[in-house]
């Protein structure tokens, strides 16, 4: 199982914090946001994992993270991103790195203040296709949403949806077999000229093969809003996400 953490973006909504550095540098708690997704995938046992960035600020992620020492790592693999596409266009950035086998797909502004590790074992066990975690919020309208038929089953994934089927956001955080490869080069630019990820996701719901779990922790999506960003600030201290790196002052 590889990792791909996606940072790229111009994090327009969080303008003007954004107009000098890229958003997922930007602090939540008392670290830069793209520590948690790093962690997570590296605490579910992931430890080959890719950075895909783009902009002015991609060499920061390099003096940022390097080889990934701090989270127990010796390697992490770079790729950059000539221009903001949306995320699936970054995803296929990746996918020498991947190399046919299976990945976890970790937008950098998202986090849980849960473990990843048993959707990813569940993942694992999954025979094919992908899966996509979901969370109620209290706005669905700013996420990708899931429609849901009474006996649970996933109808479809709309992106933004001015009038929400369910309450259940689609997280940023995906996992996916082999297949996303041959499906990421058939997908038409949205409306806002991107190619999205949610397209990738119904695609394999046309397959038959997208799987979802709900997420039983609190979920922080730092780049929706200022409002978001507050909340996910908010989460990471609720729970302390950063204590593992906390250095002792200096005397
Ligand atoms: C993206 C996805 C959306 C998902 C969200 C999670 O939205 O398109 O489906 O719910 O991430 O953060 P974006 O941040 O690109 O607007």
């Amino acid at each position: 199982m590889k990792g791909i953490i996606l940072a790229g973006g111009t994090g327009s909504r969080l303008e003007p914090l954004t107009r000098v550095i890229n958003k997922h540098l930007l602090p939540v708690g008392r670290v830069p946001m793209i520590f948690y997704p790093l962690r997570s995938l590296v605490e579910a046992g992931i430890r080959e994992i890719m950075i895909v960035t783009g902009g002015n600020n991609a060499g920061m992620f390099l003096e940022l993270l390097g080889s990934g020492k701090d989270f127990g790592l010796d390697h992490i693999d770079y790729a950059y991103q000539e221009r903001p596409g949306g995320i699936a266009e970054a995803l296929g950035l990746a996918n020498h790195f991947v190399d046919g086998d299976r990945c976890v797909v970790h937008l950098a502004d998202n986090f849980l203040a849960g473990s990843l590790r048993p959707y990813v074992a569940r993942f694992e066990a999954q025979e094919r296709g992908a899966m996509v975690l979901l969370t109620e919020v209290p706005n669905p309208q700013a996420y990708g949403v899931a429609d849901l038929a009474p006996d649970g089953a996933l109808r479809r994934i709309i992106e933004k949806p001015a009038e929400p089927p369910s309450s259940y956001a689609v997280t940023g955080v995906y996992m996916y077999d082999e297949q996303v490869w041959e499906i990421i080069p058939g997908l038409q630019r949205s409306g806002r000229g991107e190619l999205e990820i949610t397209d990738v996701n119904n695609a394999y719901l046309e397959r038959g093969q997208l799987a979802y779990g709900i997420l039983d922790c609190e979920w922080g999506d730092a780049g929706e809003s200022h409002r978001s960003y507050l909340a996910a600030n908010e989460v990471a201290w609720r729970h302390n996400l950063f204590a593992e790196f906390d250095r002792p002052s200096p005397p």
